[in-house]
């Protein structure tokens, strides 16, 4: 379907992702040529008027816009960018939303945005049944979707009294990254890798996403929240399900989910033995955080994917706040050769097994690292790696930031990169041990890899990072 002219609604409009993503993404979209007319109408517990949110945009621009805007650009945007308090009510939202599409012409759809954590979804929804902006919209929901089973099995039948499921786009932003689909790209378009990409030839699998970022002024959200559902139930396994799917039938939305489902389908129900939580030092110090708070801001975690292809074969995860560096990796270790014909001191082994290492940076980044020989006398062996870089091949603005491709994904009505209601379930239910009985947090001290105990997580590997 060729996009239409959208209004894009935009709850949450002033939060964290809404001035770090959402803005920036929306005003590149809409003035670049990959989408017609698009008219932004945010809303959100503010009380600013149309001119204190383009005030809120512009310093929001400022600072998170990958280019800085041109000054004749950002008087495009602004005019394009409306405001309504969600205090305000339903009319005042219906009427924010027909002024906009007045602006717009014939064949205007409408795009919800809901950037508000999973307690305020179903109000938001009823405001929009209330407000009668249903038909001609598409309605993308921020993860995490529910809390847990049975709070997101409640939402989707709270959301399918008022929206079929072709009008819903659960948004996971890890998945519209280049590297995401880079997985499927390299492991479906090339004869070299799959005939390997299984037991047999696969030791371990690492997801290994540190962030050196605290918590802003997101502190009511984390706390509410945690390392767990804030990343591993959403972007983490997902990212995990593109790496252990089996070939799609078709590169199409029900093929895909379909396999990765069956993923998260043979996912071993987590066992809170083979967790670790952690807790920065200072954490519970921080305006908005309990001071005896048991929300994690570290997990690391070993899952074991029950069938054929996976069956004995360890997935380390591990994410957190306030680490030593931020990264994003997935890291695919291979079986050592079977014998080894190399003399003790040769140094084989000592790096560690070779590995396919994906980056996740925006631009996708691969390598492949194994042993090779050091130049000189005898046989000294060294760790060499094999580099490839998106950015090197192709135009630096090809590159769409994750949360734009999403967007225009959802304008187009294409749910090929989003997860489904049935993947999100598996996911809460294999959590369920986990969610009822969390292990204590550990403390660990900021700018570290996390508490000690990942070490013994993972024996007798080791983690990929740091390089
Ligand atoms: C978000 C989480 O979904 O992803 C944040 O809520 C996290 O806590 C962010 O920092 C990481 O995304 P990215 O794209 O910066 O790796």
């Amino acid at each position: 379907e060729p996009t239409a002219p959208h209004v894009v609604v935009l709850f949450g409009a002033t939060g964290d992702l809404g001035r770090r993503k959402l803005i920036p993404g929306l005003a590149h979209l809409t003035l670049s040529d990959l989408t017609p007319d698009v008219q932004v109408v945010g809303t959100s517990l503010e009380e600013y008027d149309d001119e204190g949110f383009r005030d809120f945009a512009k310093k929001a621009l400022d600072e998170f816009s990958a280019k800085p805007l041109t000054d004749a650009d950002w008087k495009e945007f602004a005019a394009r960018l409306h405001y309504v308090p969600q205090g305000a009510g339903p009319e005042a939202l219906a009427k924010a939303v027909k002024d906009a599409e007045a602006e717009l012409g014939e064949g205007v759809r409408r795009l919800h945005y809901l950037s508000v954590p999973p307690k305020a979804a179903r109000a938001v929804i009823a405001m929009l049944s209330a407000a009668d902006l249903v038909d001609r919209s598409r309605v993308v929901m921020e993860k995490p979707f529910g809390t847990d089973l049975a709070s997101a099995v409640a939402l989707n039948a709270e959301i399918h009294q008022t929206f079929s499921e072709d009008q819903i786009f659960r948004i996971d932003h890890f998945l519209g990254k280049e590297a995401a689909q880079n997985i499927l790209a390299f492991r479906f378009a090339n004869g070299l890798f799959e005939p390997i990409w299984n037991r047999t030839f696969i030791d371990h699998v690492q997801i290994d996403i540190p962030e050196k970022l605290g918590l802003d002024n997101r502190a009511e959200f984390y706390e509410a929240t945690g390392a767990y559902k804030d990343m591993v139930v959403t972007h983490l396994l997902q990212v995990l399900a593109f790496v252990a799917m089996e070939p799609p039938t078709a590169l199409e939305p029900r093929a895909i989910s379909e396999e990765k489902n069956k993923v998260f389908r043979s996912l071993m129900p987590i066992d809170p033995q083979n967790v670790v939580r952690g807790q920065y030092a200072g954490y519970r110090d921080q305006e908005g955080v309990s001071p005896d708070s048991d929300t994690e801001t570290f997990i690391a975690m070993k899952c074991e994917i029950d069938n054929w292809r996976w069956a004995d074969v360890p997935f380390y995860l591990r994410t957190g706040k306030r680490l030593a560096e931020g990264q994003r990796i997935i890291s695919i270790a291979f079986r050592q050769a079977p014998k080894s014909m190399f003399p003790p001191g040769s140094g084989v082994g000592t790096q560690g097994p070779d590995h396919l290492t994906f980056d996740l940076a925006d631009a996708s980044k691969l390598s492949l690292s194994f042993y090779g020989k050091r130049p000189g006398p005898g046989m000294r062996l060294e760790k060499l790696s094999m580099q490839f870089a998106t950015r090197e091949t192709q135009e630096a603005e090809d590159v769409l930031e994750a949360y734009q491709r999403l967007i225009l994904d959802a304008m187009r009505g294409d749910h090929t990169l989003f997860t489904t209601s049935e993947g999100i379930e598996s996911l809460w239910e294999r959590s369920a041990a986990l969610l009822d009985d969390p292990p204590l947090v550990k403390p660990y001290p900021q700018d570290s890899w996390g508490p000690n105990a990942i070490h013994q997580l993972v024996a007798p590997h080791a983690w990929r990072l740091p390089f």
